[in-house]
């Protein structure tokens, strides 16, 4: 595996690769590679020729009271385990060769990027919505492999692609989950003991919901009190949003059909913040 920390390098790479007549899949992370990277790494690896690993903690996404400065950073680990995994090349730009002193230019996905998790974290999915416009134009893929995991994510980048025209083709890829249910995050590691015993729940009043859609309650904020209530029965856990949503325009669900996700997230102390979704009818 190559490693590059630089763009030009990372273009000649792909430029080279374009001369053979080979594809590329990318892969854009923050690092910190759980079960859940490595398998839409694996993921990729069916999907083009060369697989790219972008590894880049991206300022621009955090928010001011944000974790960016404690955000687990790992490169050696994460490099032997990208190799392991098969991967071509791992990208690891700094903030610098990323965002020049006079960076001025911002994506904005003016609908999707709003609601649920934009609403709580102003200005996220700008900086998502930037960094990977930058990293598809750096890297050229045919195809990007996203986490289910953060639904709005793939959901904002899916409409970046057809509004600006990337030739590349969006691929997500399912949440990938621990033994007990809770789906995997770099985050989960910032839970104690307890909490994170406690963190099973999230996926629990999931299960509980689409129990709930498919049997019994046909009313949405009957279903959405019930997971809240569920959650929140865990001391130090308080439901930020437990929000029925149509899976494809995320605009809250008046009614329950097959297109009915709902979208969780969760402070856990006012210290760790956990995302999770699933469809009602699957
Ligand atoms: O999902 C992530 O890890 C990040 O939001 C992404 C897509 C790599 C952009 O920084």
């Amino acid at each position: 595996m190559n490693r590059y920390a630089d763009i030009a390098a990372m273009r000649q790479c792909r430029a080279s690769w374009q001369r053979q007549g080979l594809s590329a899949a990318l892969v854009p992370t923050m690092g910190f590679f759980h079960e859940g990277h490595l398998s839409l790494m694996r993921r990729a690896k069916t999907l083009a020729d060369r697989v790219v690993v972008s590894l880049f903690v991206n300022p621009m996404q955090f928010g001011p009271a944000e974790d960016l400065a404690s955000y687990p950073r790992y490169l050696e680990r994460d490099s032997a385990l990208a190799a392991e995994a098969g991967v071509d090349a791992l990208f690891t730009p700094t903030a610098a060769e990323m965002y020049s002193p006079n960076f001025q230019t911002k994506v904005v996905v003016s609908g999707l990027g709003q609601g649920l998790c934009g609403a709580s974290r102003p200005g996220h999915f700008d900086g998502v919505a930037t960094v990977v416009t930058k990293l598809f134009h750096i890297v050229a893929p045919d195809v990007a492999v996203f986490g289910e995991k953060d639904w709005q994510q793939l959901a904002v980048i899916r409409r970046l692609v057809a509004d600006l025209n990337f030739n590349l083709r969006i691929v997500g890829h399912p949440i990938v989950r621990e033994a007990d249910g809770l789906a995997m995050s770099s985050r989960n590691t910032y839970l104690t003991k307890e909490e994170r015993q406690a963190a099973v729940c999230l996926c629990r009043s999931l299960i509980m919901a689409q129990d709930l859609a498919q049997h019994k309650e046909t009313v949405v904020a009957a279903i959405e009190k019930a997971v809240r209530d569920f959650i929140e029965q865990n001391p130090g856990f308080s439901v930020e949003y437990a929000t029925v949503v149509d899976g494809a325009s995320l605009m809250p669900a008046a009614k329950l059909d097959e297109n009915s996700l709902l979208a969780l997230a969760v402070q856990v102390n006012g210290r760790v913040r956990l995302i999770d979704n699933a469809r009602l009818f699957c």
